[in-house]
C-alpha cells in the first residue's frame, strides 16, 4: 500500500527500578492537576509543554488513529518485527494502545510506555507498564532493543538530542522505528482549499513560536542518520481524507472522521494562547477547514510515514 499514487474515484460517493527520570508509579496529585481551557481538558507535568488536550475525546481519536496506522502496515504494529525483544520502549504512548498490544504479542518482552499524560489504563498485560516522564528531560534507562514513538510531531523541541538519546539507549543491533504522519495537508489537485491552505502555513508557524514544530515527519531519516544510525529507511503511505480515492475507501472514511477530530485539539491552544486569535476566530478556522476535508470536490491526503534504523553492532 505504500507510496501508492493517489488517483480521484470518478464514480465515487512493574518495576523499572533503573529509570531515574522517572516521575512515579502511583498518581501523585500534581500530574492529575489537570487545567481545563476552552471546553478541553490538558496535562498536568510540565504543564503547557504540550498544546494537544488529553481528555477523552482525544484518547478516542488517538485510539481511532491506532487502528489506522494498523491497517496500513496490514495489522501489524511494527513495519519491521524485532527477534526476540526483551525490553521496548514507547516514548508518548498516549492511551498506551499500543504498548498494550505489543506486550500482549510479545509476551516474553518488558514493554514500557513513557507519556507526560497519565491516562493509561489500569489493567494491563504484566508486562507492560507505564510511568509519567518527559521524553526531553535525561533517559536513564537500561538499553532497550526496540524503541517505538508515534504521532509524536509538535511534542519534541529538540529531535537530534531525542534521536542521541535514541541511540545511546538502544542496545548494540537495537531497532528504532517511528511512525509519524505530516502535520501538513496535502492535495491531488494544484491548489488547496483555502481554509485548509491557510491553516497548515498558520498552525505550523503557531508551532514554531512554540518551540515544538509540528510538521517534522520528512526530517527523522536525515535526523536518524546524524545521530549514526544504519539501515534507515522510509516507507511512505497516502491516506486520503475521505473515500474520493480509487484506493483505501473504507480507511479513507474512518480518516476523514479521525481528521475531523483532529482540527480542534492541533487548533485551538496554538492559535489562542500562542497566536492570541479571539476564540469565535479560532471556531471559525475549525469550523472551516473541517467544512472542506468534508467537501466531496477536493481531493486532500496525509502523508504517513513509517522510518525504522539500526543501531549498529
Ligand atoms: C498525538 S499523541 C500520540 C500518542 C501515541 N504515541 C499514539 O500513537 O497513540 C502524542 C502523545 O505524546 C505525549 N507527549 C507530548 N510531549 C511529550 C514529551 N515531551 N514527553 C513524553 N510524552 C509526550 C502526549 O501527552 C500525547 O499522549
Amino acid at each position: 500500500m505504500a507510496d501508492q499514487e493517489l488517483r480521484a474515484d470518478d464514480d465515487a460517493d512493574s518495576g523499572f527500578e533503573d529509570a531515574a527520570s522517572l516521575q512515579s508509579t502511583s498518581l501523585s496529585s500534581s500530574i492529575l492537576n489537570y487545567t481545563y481551557e476552552n471546553g478541553r481538558r490538558y496535562h498536568a507535568y510540565r504543564s503547557g509543554s504540550y498544546p494537544l488536550p488529553n481528555d477523552e475525546t482525544e484518547q478516542d481519536r488517538m485510539d481511532l488513529l491506532h487502528h489506522i496506522w494498523r491497517t496500513m502496515l496490514g495489522g501489524e504494529l511494527l513495519r519491521k518485527r524485532p527477534t526476540n525483544p526483551q525490553r521496548i520502549l514507547d516514548v508518548g504512548t498516549g492511551t498506551g494502545i499500543w504498548a498494550i498490544e505489543t506486550a500482549d504479542e510479545y509476551p516474553e518482552a518488558i514493554v514500557l510506555g513513557t507519556d507526560l499524560s497519565p491516562i493509561q489504563p489500569g489493567w494491563v498485560p504484566p508486562n507492560c507498564s507505564f510511568y509519567v516522564d518527559d521524553a526531553e528531560s535525561d533517559w536513564t534507562y537500561e538499553p532497550f532493543d526496540l524503541i517505538h514513538g508515534r504521532s509524536l510531531g509538535g511534542s519534541i523541541s529538540d529531535w537530534p538530542r531525542f534521536y542521541k538519546q535514541c541511540f545511546d539507549t538502544l542496545r548494540p543491533g537495537g531497532l528504532l522505528e517511528m511512525q509519524e504522519h505530516d502535520a501538513w495537508i496535502s492535495t491531488i489537485e494544484k491548489e488547496m482549499p483555502p481554509w485548509t491552505d491557510s491553516w497548515n502555513v498558520t498552525l505550523n508557524e503557531a508551532s514554531a513560536l512554540f518551540g515544538k514544530y509540528l510538521n517534522v515527519a520528512d526530517k527523522h531519516v536525515g535526523w536518524m542518520r546524524d545521530a549514526g544510525f544504519v539501515e534507515v529507511e522510509e516507507q511512505i503511505h497516502k491516506i486520503p481524507i475521505g473515500s474520493w480515492a480509487k484506493h483505501h475507501k473504507d480507511l479513507g472514511r474512518i480518516h476523514l472522521s479521525e481528521m475531523l477530530n483532529a482540527v480542534e485539539p492541533y487548533t485551538l491552544a496554538l492559535y489562542t494562547k500562542v497566536l492570541q486569535k479571539s476564540l469565535d476566530e479560532t471556531k471559525v478556522t475549525i469550523e472551516m477547514v473541517k467544512r472542506e476535508f468534508c467537501t466531496r470536490k477536493h481531493h486532500l491526503y496525509v502523508n504517513y510515514r513509517f522510518i525504522t534504523a539500526k543501531k549498529p553492532g
